[in-house]
Parts: C-alpha cells; structure tokens; sequence
C-alpha cells in the first residue's frame, strides 16, 4: 500500500454516509461510540449534535485512544473517551453519565492504524511478535495460544474463527514447527502447510484474523456487548453495528433478528410460553454494503456490514440470563476447547466456544477477580478526557 492511500484509510471511516444516516444524530443528543479507533466516525457524529450534543468515545486500545483524542480536540467538553473493552458498556456509559443514549455505534474488527503497526503482529505482511492484542495490558497474546495451546484446541480455534477449511492441516503444522517465532514464521508455516499461495486470498489470511478473534474474546464481547447496547438506548433510539467477516455479521445479525421477534417458543407449542417481546425494530432489512466508489477508494472496505436497528418503547431486558447465548443458535458454540484464552472480559474463565449467555451487566471489579490468577489485567476503564 502506498503511503497515499495509507494516510487516507487512516483518516476514512467506512460507510460513514450510511451510518450517519441510520444513526440520525440529532443537536442535543447522546452518543457512544464503541469502537472509537482514530475517531473518523466520532468526528461525523459530533459535527451533528453540536450545540448540547456529548460523545462517549470508547477502545480497549490507548494508541488509538490517544490518536482520537488529538482529532476530536476541536469538539472540547462534549468528548469524553475511555480507554476500556466494549464488555464493560453499561458501566462506562453509567459512570461516565451516558444513560439513556440515543444512538451507539460498533466498528468491529481491528484499525488500519492497528493493522498496519510494526509491532502489534496483525498483520502476515511484516515481521513483528506474535502479538494481536488490542489492549496490550491484557496478559493474552497470540504467541501463547501459537506456542503452547493443544493442537486440538488450535484447530478448533482456527476452523471455528477462521472458518478455514485446512484447519487440521495447519493446526497439525504449527505444533511441529513450534517455537513459531514471529508473524513471518507463522505466515511460512502456514504456506508450506497448505502448498503455498494461490488465488487472491493468502493461505494465512483465516488464520489470523482467528488467532486475532480468540485472542481478543472477540465474539463473546461482542455478544455481551450487544445486550449491553440495547439496554442503554432510549425508545426510538439507534444502533448500527458494522462488522467486516461473516461470523461477526452472523452474531449481529442473529441478534437483531431475535430481539426483533414476540415469542421466541419453538413452533410446536401453541400457546407463548416464553414471554419474549421485541425490543428492536430492524430499520435495513438487507445488510448495507460499501458502494463501489467507495471500496476503489478505501479497499478495506469492502467487506464492511452495516446493520442499523431502532429500540421499541416500553421494552423489559431484552436477553435475561436463561437465555440461550446468540452464538449457540449460530454453531459458534462448537466443542469446548480448555486454551486459557482470557475470558471475555468481564467474565468468569469460560472455554474457547462459550458465549456468555447470562449476566449482561459487567462490573469491571468483577471482571478483575474473575481472571484466573497469574491473568489478571488492571482496570479496564481508564477515562481520559
Ligand atoms: C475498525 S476500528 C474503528 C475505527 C473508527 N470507527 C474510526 O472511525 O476511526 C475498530 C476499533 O475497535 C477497537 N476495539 C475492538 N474491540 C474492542 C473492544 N472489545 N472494546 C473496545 N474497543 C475495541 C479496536 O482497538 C479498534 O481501534
């Protein structure tokens, strides 16, 4: 990638127009930004609700909390960012006066800032540490599950995140290569396991972005986060969630579908026994994808998903916790693996596979006991501004 079109999928956020216009940010109003990165989608949405409009800008990552927070400075006291995980929603939207809110926006997935850091092993096109942290003061790192998870927990990793259809093969190779060193020897290992590069897609490109998901509890946080979210919107207000693979896309779409639903009862049973009442109205019925204007000239977006939906008046909780967690009805929930991968955050230890399927709400001092000794992180809320 030339240093041009760097420099402008730094300072691009996709579908920006889109999830304005699905968001509807009113002056006065109140947003979360979930996934803050650079701040390209926070800067839209502030330059809408100014005057008497806040942000709330989250990430789990401080680099990127810092590059926001030198691009949103124009917009003074209505930012506030926190450099905190997306599981903890609810409190930091409580603790930081952000409740209800009219509209929340998720950016899934890793920055451009991120991915094309020399250091944060994301990407198979620069040798750097087998990292992909997004919050590097979680113990976790895809070195550990590289080097040390059983190959049956590897390939459950890389077949479940990756969807990669040499998982066994690759899962197999990385075992009798180990100690895999870095990005670049993984990348090789992976090549060689399944006889090298052909077509479009590099063989190790499933592979990481499955190291990348495990390492991060992507899914599960995202789950839990989605709860989180619906619980914080005022009727009538909006949520978009942009995802850039389909087993995220599924998990957004599983859930919005569900809670866009009366009784969740199996067909069979005649009478509602469930109780289950909708909590969302889907404002796109199709996904909304990149227009190809937009794709030549920001290419990382041309997996982007948006999927908008509005809260309903006078809803209970929408996922109370005997509820089956989203990801089971998707197959996200294959065999339980035993890698320590971090539990999501804010979770008591669970295997690969487990979706959090009850407690919604997530304390962050909870989240710090219930990290396995040895495993601990700090505070994950950090508020900086
Ligand atoms: C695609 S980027 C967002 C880009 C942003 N919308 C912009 O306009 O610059 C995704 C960001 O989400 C952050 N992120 C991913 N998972 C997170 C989580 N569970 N909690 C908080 N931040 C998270 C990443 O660190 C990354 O900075």
């Amino acid at each position: 990638m030339n240093v041009l079109m760097l420099e402008r999928e730094l300072h691009t956020p996709v579908l920006t127009e889109e999830v304005i216009e699905g968001l509807v940010p009113r002056a006065g109003g109140s947003y979360i930004d979930c996934t803050l990165g650079a701040g390209g989608h926070a800067a839209a949405v502030l330059a809408r609700i100014l005057p008497g409009g806040r942000l709330l800008g989250i990430d789990a990552d401080p680099e990127a909390i810092a590059a926001a927070r030198e691009r949103l400075s124009r917009f003074g006291d209505a930012v506030v960012l926190v450099n905190g995980n997306f599981a903890f929603l609810e409190d930091i939207a409580r603790s930081n006066h952000f409740y209800p809110v009219d509209g929340i926006l998720f950016d899934l997935g890793l920055s451009t800032m991120q991915l094309e850091s020399r250091s944060r092993g994301f990407s198979f096109q620069k040798d750097a540490p087998l990292d992909m942290r997004f919050d590097p003061s979680q113990q976790l790192s895809a070195d550990f599950i590289v080097n040390h998870a059983k190959g049956e927990e590897l390939f459950d990793i890389i077949r479940s995140y990756g969807e990669e259809p040499a998982a066994r093969k690759i899962a197999r190779s990385i075992v009798a290569a180990r100690p895999v060193t870095g990005t670049l020897d993984l990348a090789g290992v992976i090549e060689r396991a399944t006889g090298g590069v052909r077509g479009r897609i590099h063989p190790a490109t499933r592979t990481f972005q499955a190291l990348r998901i495990a390492v991060n509890a992507e899914i599960p946080n995202l789950q839990s986060a989605l709860r989180q979210a619906i619980s914080l919107l005022v009727s009538g207000g909006r949520l978009a969630v942009i995802s850039y693979h389909s087993l995220e896309d599924r998990v957004v779409k599983i859930y919005l579908v569900r809670e866009a639903r009366g009784c969740l009862c199996p067909p069979e049973v005649l009478k509602c026994l469930c109780g289950h009442q909708p909590a969302l109205r889907i404002v796109n019925r199709k996904v909304i994808r990149p227009r190809p204007e937009e794709v030549a000239a920001n290419p990382r977006s041309r997996s982007a998903r948006l999927r908008i939906a509005e809260k309903l008046a006078a809803t209970g909780s929408p996922a109370g916790p005997g509820d089956p967690p989203v990801g089971q009805a998707s197959g996200l929930s294959a065999r339980s693996a035993t890698v320590p991968v971090d539990p999501p955050v804010g979770q008591a230890s669970l295997p690969v596979h487990s979706t959090p399927g009850g407690t919604s709400r997530l304390s962050s001092r909870s989240s710090v006991s219930a990290c396995p000794p040895g495993n601990r992180r700090p505070s994950p809320i950090r508020r900086l501004s």
